[in-house]
């Protein structure tokens, strides 16, 4: 699915990732956690292709191709899907009418004709009832006065919809309340298939504890120092990072 090899980036002159390697197969679920600052939201912008990051090093094969080739939008198309992408407000635009053009153009990508009107409403029905989203807010313009909750439960909409092949899921923001986690943790446990991927960035052991990743890595300071199965998710809830910062520079 995503091949990582020393992948390296800079913002400015401040080098950010110095040499991150990384291989998700199709079907697993890998959790990045790591102290603040040491580069997971980078590492999620480098792989969607924000162009504030340069990459200056390594690189990134999704599903055969270059990734880092591509234009963050057929990247997209390509199957990447990070949520946080469409955070912002869209007044005037009804979630219903952002979907239809999100999974027309990627149909267009994909050489596809438009889904007519009733096939679309009948995969917003279908993908609705997945992720328990009341109607009410998908006839609401896109995010514009959703709860935190709310937010939460039409990213997770839209990951269904999309059927990414990798979902990259950055939990930075710190007021993900419990109501918040369960959403995000159904979600992907319902989306879950054996030929695509998910990628949980967070600092929430209980998120983890709710997904059960199969491998979880440590990012400190722009690298990978620690790899391991999900009970090292339980280790840091219960030693914290420093441990791993030691050994790391030991
Ligand atoms: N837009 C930016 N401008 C300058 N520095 C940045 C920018 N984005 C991130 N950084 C720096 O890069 C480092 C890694 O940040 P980030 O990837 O957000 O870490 P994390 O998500 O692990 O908390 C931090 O030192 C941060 O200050
Ligand atoms: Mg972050």
């Amino acid at each position: 699915m995503l091949e990582v090899k020393d992948l390296h980036a800079k913002i400015g002159d401040k080098e950010i990732l110095r040499g991150i390697s990384l291989t998700i197969n199709d079907g697993e679920t890998h959790a990045i956690m790591g102290p603040n600052g040491s580069g997971k939201s980078t590492l999620s912008a480098v792989l969607v292709g924000n162009p504030l990051y340069e990459v200056t090093g390594g690189t990134v094969t999704f599903n055969g191709k270059n990734l880092l080739d591509m234009k963050p939008e057929d990247r997209a198309h390509e199957g990447l899907f990070l949520s946080f992408q469409y955070p912002v407000e869209i007044p005037g635009v009804s979630m219903t009418n952002f979907m239809r053009a999100a999974i027309n153009e990627k149909r267009a990508y994909e050489g596809l004709e438009p889904l007519n009107a009733a096939d679309f409403l009948k995969l917003m029905r279908e993908k609705r009832k997945i992720v328990e989203l009341d109607t009410k807010l998908t006839n609401r313009s896109v995010n514009e006065g959703f709860s935190g909750g709310e937010k939460k439960r039409n990213e997770i909409f839209q990951m269904a919809m999309l059927e990414p092949k990798l979902a990259i899921l950055d939990e930075t923001d710190s007021g993900l309340d419990v109501d918040a986690m369960r959403i995000v943790a159904e979600g992907v446990n319902k989306l879950r298939t054996p030929q695509s991927s998910c990628i949980v960035i967070t600092h929430y052991d209980r998120l983890l504890d709710m997904i059960r990743p199969d491998v979880v890595h440590v990012l400190y300071k722009g690298r990978i120092v620690k790899t391991a199965g999900p009970e090292l998710a339980k280790e840091i809830q219960q030693r914290g990072f420093d441990w791993i910062k030691a050994e790391s520079e030991s």
